[in-house]
């Protein structure tokens, strides 16, 4: 594993010169998300990010994949049983397929796969956020784009260090094509990145 000083990058300047800055994340959906896109999400929770995209965007294909087993702390729609039914009852008008499992094992199952819109908000760690990443670029079509949840150091919420921004920056600084396209703030600090390959 790569120890912690020598992960740290910060992203070359070049890499941000047409970076559009969004005040939230679902102002940002129409600007970086392709039109009608072949959508991934990697952590899908309650399936509300994607039903921004639906709105938004009208994917032609949805692929959510998530480990449907956490219970819905906050508003109690599901249990950690009914959870992957809870978004499959959600989008039964949609083209959705559910992916079940832990993105370290089932994602790379998807490999030869081509997506215009990957969204990445499974874990937070540095070998989560690396893995995803790093699968997510090799399944990404020419234009698309990958948007990066929780890019930030800490959560307020969850009151637990994220290892989200070093994990990008690593792969901007060993991916020399990959550019920012859009950054937006989010609220308690909560940002997303988004990058593409030019
Ligand atoms: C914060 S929620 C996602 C929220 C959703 N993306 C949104 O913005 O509306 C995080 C989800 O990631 C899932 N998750 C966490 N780690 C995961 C992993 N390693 N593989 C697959 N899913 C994971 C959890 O089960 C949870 O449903």
């Amino acid at each position: 594993m790569t120890n912690s000083i020598d992960r740290f990058k910060h992203i070359d300047n070049h890499k941000l010169k047409d970076t559009k800055v969004f005040g939230d994340r679902f102002y940002a959906i129409e600007y970086v998300v392709p039109n009608n896109p072949r959508y991934l999400e990697v952590g899908v929770g309650d399936g509300h990010y994607s039903e921004h995209i639906v709105q938004y965007k009208s994917p032609k294909v949805m692929h959510l994949l998530d480990r449907y087993d956490s219970p819905d702390y906050i508003y109690g729609k599901y249990t950690k049983d009914t959870h992957e039914d809870f978004i499959k009852e959600k989008f039964k008008d949609q083209n959705v397929t559910t992916i079940k499992g832990d993105s370290k094992q089932v994602l790379e199952s998807l490999i030869n796969n081509q997506y215009d819109y990957i969204y990445l908000d499974a874990g937070h760690d540095f070998d989560s956020v690396s893995n995803d990443l790093n699968l997510a670029a090799k399944m990404l079509a020419p234009n698309g784009v990958i948007g990066i949840n929780d890019y930030t150091y800490f959560s307020p919420i969850d009151k637990e260090e994220y290892e989200v921004v070093e994990a990008v920056n690593l792969f901007l600084f060993n991916n020399p094509g990959w550019i920012v396209v859009g950054y937006q703030l989010g609220h308690r600090g909560y940002a997303d990145i988004y990058i593409k390959l030019v």
